[in-house]
């Protein structure tokens, strides 16, 4: 099997397997609170440290959820804009993310600004020097978007963004584990991102890391019980105001042992010495009469989107996996604001990762052809 679709989820190593295996051998064996107490040290302190140095961010900022989604909903609905207030996105939004960001403006009154892009499809940063000020209250960037391969300069945004008030939120599920990310360098207040992608951890595992002031900007809405006591009858009081405060309190222990052993392998591996097999890959379908790379802006990562007049996405996606081949059919309404503006539905999307090997690139192409129905 080759696999190409990291993008949506990563190939979980032996090793993270093996990990939730034997929590789960534990937890039936001997109960799921007593196997949960007997992995403290890791579930409640080592992962935290772990995830803390991947993201080079200080522990105490940084929290785990089941999904990059609730993670960003445990942030940004809770931001106390008002009318006032601009918030900026970019056409590589996450569709999610958007849909949280427009149920706040409605609530708030704030106005979403989209930041314009080049012709070529990088963001316009003189645009954004030029017109950022002090009413802009969030700026929302994907770091590398769930629809096209563009690496956007979140660190160059982030210089920009310093001087003023807004609070800066990246969304990092696809760049994390495929290219570094210091939030220390970006200088986001808020940073996103899933297990279950390039860090090959377990489905079901996120986190954010939510800087302090930002956390204490928020309107408070829920505390769970790891982190809240109700101590009369009329209120309740927080022990730990750490990015923790942000969780819910249950979890899968079998789920973050798993991240802790996936971001083991993260500290001692090389994963980001891959760029041979992704410009292999762009040859690859580059190389197909007909193909139309949906491949904006000048830095690209290892995803890669096309479409062919002759074959519709889920068949190429269906037809590579009679073969062995694991693509993905991606629909443009997930990144609406840069594809479904341009008229894509659905494209095909190829993301490799540093477990693919250039044969196994030869040998997508190959299938590939034939599913378009190149003579080879
Ligand atoms: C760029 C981007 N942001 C957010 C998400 C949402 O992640 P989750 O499915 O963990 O909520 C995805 C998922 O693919 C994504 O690609």
């Amino acid at each position: 099997m080759i696999h190409l679709n990291t993008a949506g989820a990563g190939l979980v190593p032996a090793e993270v397997r093996q990990t939730m295996a034997e929590v789960l051998d534990r937890e039936a064996a001997t109960g799921c609170y007593e196997t949960e107490a007997f992995l403290d040290g890791i579930v409640n302190d080592e992962v935290y440290r772990r995830l803390a140095r991947a993201l080079d961010a200080p522990v105490a900022d940084v929290a785990l959820f089941d999904s990059a989604t609730r993670a960003w909903c445990a942030v940004v609905p809770r931001l106390s804009l008002g009318p006032g207030d601009r918030v900026w996105v970019t056409p590589y939004e996450y569709a999610g993310n958007l849909i949280s960001l427009f149920n706040l403006r409605d609530r708030t009154g704030c106005v979403i600004e989209v930041v314009p892009t080049l012709p070529g499809g990088d963001l316009d940063l003189e645009w954004m020097a030029a017109h950022i000020a002090d009413d802009v209250a969030l700026v929302s960037v994907t770091h590398i978007p769930s629809g096209c391969g563009i690496v956007n300069p979140v660190e160059e945004i982030g210089r920009l963004l310093a001087p003023y008030r807004c609070f800066y939120a990246v969304d990092a599920c696809q760049s994390i584990g495929q290219l570094p990310v210091s939030v220390a360098r970006i200088g986001c207040q808020l940073l996103t991102g899933a297990g279950r992608k390039f860090l090959r951890g377990p489905r079901g595992t996120a986190f954010a890391y939510v800087a302090p002031e930002l956390r204490a900007a928020l309107v408070p809405e829920f505390h769970d019980l790891h982190v809240a006591r109700i101590d009369s009858a009329a209120g309740y009081r927080i022990d730990d105001h750490s990015a923790r405060s942000l969780e819910l309190a249950e979890r899968g222990t079998a789920a973050v042992a798993g991240l802790n052993t996936a971001l083991t392998l993260f500290e001692e591996g090389t994963p980001f010495d891959h760029k041979e097999v992704f410009r292999a890959l762009r040859a690859t379908v580059e190389d197909i009469p007909g193909v139309e790379l949906i491949a904006p802006g000048t830095e690209q990562s290892g995803i890669l989107s096309f479409r062919h007049p002759d074959a519709e996405a889920g068949t190429v996606m269906a037809r590579l996996a009679e073969q062995r081949v694991n693509v993905w059919k991606i629909v443009g309404h997930h990144t609406p604001l840069y594809m479904a503006e341009r008229g894509v539905e659905t494209a095909v999307r190829v993301s490799a990762h540093y477990y693919n090997t250039l044969e196994e690139i030869e040998i997508f192409g190959r299938a590939l052809r034939g599913v378009v129905g190149v003579r080879t």
